[in-house]
């Protein structure tokens, strides 16, 4: 596990220059997208990229990582809806090549690791964390083989994400999400977290023992992975 520390417009050109070293050594690469606050800049500094010239996303594929259960794409709050607005319509990605697991057709979650392995395979994964150690939404407690599946969200994840609703109610009570063997799946793998509310997960995840009860130090056990801390998220590390 590589760790890089420096602010978070900085990280966001970092991860974003792994981006545009895989796809122009491999324009079909297959790339696993997050959604939430902390991908923001990367997704900027993607379509920056894009725009210069830097990069084309033309046969790039992409599967993100979870959805709300009982939302359409059509919705604000969708995953699917996110990815558009905040990626996908600022690059030359086929939107065919697109990917979101579906939240309302959630019957054989699973079918979306096959579409996956199809597809050749996640070349690089981007994650978020949840302040309980989330990936995807696999909250704690989630087994280590799981694969794409539906969850029930802990009350402090629909808190969280309440501040993009009118109200908590509003917040689904399911969403459906790769599972983490999925997640781990993926040939390489990028973690980012930003923010002080981030720094105590992030020293149980790297420092800590690999358990089920935070889902992230999984990680640990993968053999590419980059983390990218800006220095409050980094702050509790012991170096
Ligand atoms: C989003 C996702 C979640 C988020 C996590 C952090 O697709 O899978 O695991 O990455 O909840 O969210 P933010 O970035 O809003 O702090």
């Amino acid at each position: 596990m590589k760790v890089y520390i420096a602010s978070e417009k900085e990280i966001a050109k970092m991860a974003a220059q792994r981006y545009v070293q895989l796809i122009n050594t491999k324009p079909n690469a297959i790339i696993g997208g997050a959604t939430g606050s902390t991908p923001i800049p990367l997704y900027k500094e993607l379509a920056k990229q894009c725009k210069a010239g830097n990069v084309s996303f033309k046969n790039v594929k992409s599967f993100n990582l979870d959805e709300y259960v009982g939302l359409d794409g059509t919705h604000n709050q969708s995953y699917r809806y996110f990815m558009n607005n905040q990626l996908f319509k600022h690059i030359d990605i086929d939107i065919n090549n697109t990917f979101v697991p579906s939240g309302i057709d959630t019957k054989n979650p699973s079918k979306y690791d096959d579409m996956i392995k199809a597809a050749g395979g996640v070349d690089l994964q981007l994650l978020g964390i949840g302040v309980d150690g989330h990936i995807g939404f696999n909250e704690p407690g989630t087994k280590f083989d799981s694969l794409t599946h539906v969850v029930k969200l802990e009350q402090n994840t629909r808190e969280v994400n309440s501040r993009f609703f009118k109200s908590i109610d509003e917040v689904p009570t399911h969403a459906v999400t790769m599972g983490i063997k999925t997640v781990m799946n993926a040939r390489s793998i990028i973690l980012i977290a930003t923010g002080k509310s981030k720094a105590k997960i992030v020293k149980e995840f790297i420092e800590g023992p690999v358990t089920t009860k935070c889902p992230a130090s999984i990680l640990q056990l993968h053999p590419f992975v980059e983390i990218y801390l800006d220095e409050e998220a980094a702050s509790l590390l012991k170096k």
